[in-house]
């Protein structure tokens, strides 16, 4: 099939783009101007999604058959997330299925079914708008990524010890791969199981804490724990005072969202909520695929793997 692939110079982009094309499909990535792509290998097509029009300028006239969008902001800021997690999004939904498209695999978040932050909104958004377009649609919804859980690896490997909110245990994920999440969402272009459905994803299980995380980082490293907890109170008084002061220094008002976006991520876990029992259900949450957390910690301490947070790394 002809792909168009948006976002696949970003983490999960990259990996699908080498799926995709392992499976043979022909792939054409989108490209902001002056960007290059990891990997070569799949065509390129440099537009601006966030300006109508300019993806239907870029294809000129040629044929795809299906979209998978790797794209988000990458800084999380409100005005930038409803650029682009939204309205590129949009633009590219219609400019796609004007040149053929007739289904579009989105890469979404599992944290939209507990909405808080503009991301999340925007992302909640254009699934309703995906939903609604009539084309074929699979959204993926993934728990966290293994980069997301791995920042403090070289901390701890200098000596320094692992930081927790609280005891360590009020959050849990099943932490996906991107290579794993890559197959999952290349496997929507043919699985019907996976057509109109919202699809929430983790990697193997069982679920762990960062309590877990920490102890099996020491273990592996032959370590005694050296685990520095951090009271919720402090993230409290910075979220609420950045949220207060912003009100009347609005350029504060993209620092006081990064700083809820911590907030909410040390407070939730990134597992399927339970609305009627009011809790996180880590048996209910989906697994897929064999990658490890533990896996990828060994590659990080031999130095086979390194981690790249980029704009990420408040998160
Ligand atoms: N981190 C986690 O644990 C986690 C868990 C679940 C779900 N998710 C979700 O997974 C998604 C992808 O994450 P990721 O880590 O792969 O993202 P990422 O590495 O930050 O990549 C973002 C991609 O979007 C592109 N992009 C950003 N702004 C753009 C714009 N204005 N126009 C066109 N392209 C633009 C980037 O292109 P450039 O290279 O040109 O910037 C890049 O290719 C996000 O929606 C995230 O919310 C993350």
């Amino acid at each position: 099939m002809a792909i168009l692939l948006a976002g696949a110079t970003g983490t999960i982009g990259q990996a699908v783009a080498r799926e995709l094309t392992a499976q043979g499909h022909e792939v054409i990535c989108t490209l902001r101007p002056g960007a290059t792509l990891p990997e070569a290998g799949p065509r390129t097509l440099e537009c601006r999604l966030t300006e109508p029009g300019s993806l239907s300028r870029a294809l000129n006239g040629q044929r795809i058959d299906a979209v998978i969008s790797c794209m988000a902001s990458r800084s999380g800021a409100p005005a930038d997330a409803w650029a682009v997690e939204h309205d590129a999004q949009i633009n590219l939904m219609e400019e796609a299925s004007a040149a053929g498209a007739r289904q579009f695999i989105l890469l979404s978040a599992i944290c939209v079914q507990k909405p808080r932050l503009a991301f999340q909104y925007a992302k909640l958004a254009f699934e309703q708008r995906l939903i609604d377009s009539g084309l074929d649609f699979s959204i993926v919804r993934p728990t966290a990524f293994f980069k997301s859980l791995s920042g403090q690896v070289a901390r701890v490997m200098e000596g320094k010890p692992f930081l927790v909110f609280g005891d360590g245990r009020q959050t849990a994920c099943k932490p996906i791969s991107d290579r794993d999440l890559a197959r999952f969402i290349v496997g929507c272009l043919t699985d019907p199981d996976r057509r109109g459905r919202i699809l929430p994803v983790g990697g193997p299980g069982p679920a762990v804490t960062p309590l877990d995380q920490a102890d099996r980082l020491f273990d592996m490293l032959n370590r005694e724990p050296k685990i520095r907890h951090v009271p919720f109170a402090l993230m409290d008084g910075i979220a609420g005072t950045l949220g207060l002061v912003s009100r009347v220094i609005p350029p504060l008002r993209d620092k006081a969202e990064f700083a809820r976006t911590g907030r909410y991520y040390a407070t939730e876990s990134m597992l399927i909520w339970d609305d009627a029992r009011a809790r996180y259900d880590a048996d209910a949450t989906p697994e897929f695929g064999s990658d490890t957390l533990w896996d990828h910690y060994a590659d990080l301490i031999s130095g086979r793997a390194t981690t790249d947070l980029g704009a990420h790394a408040v998160f």
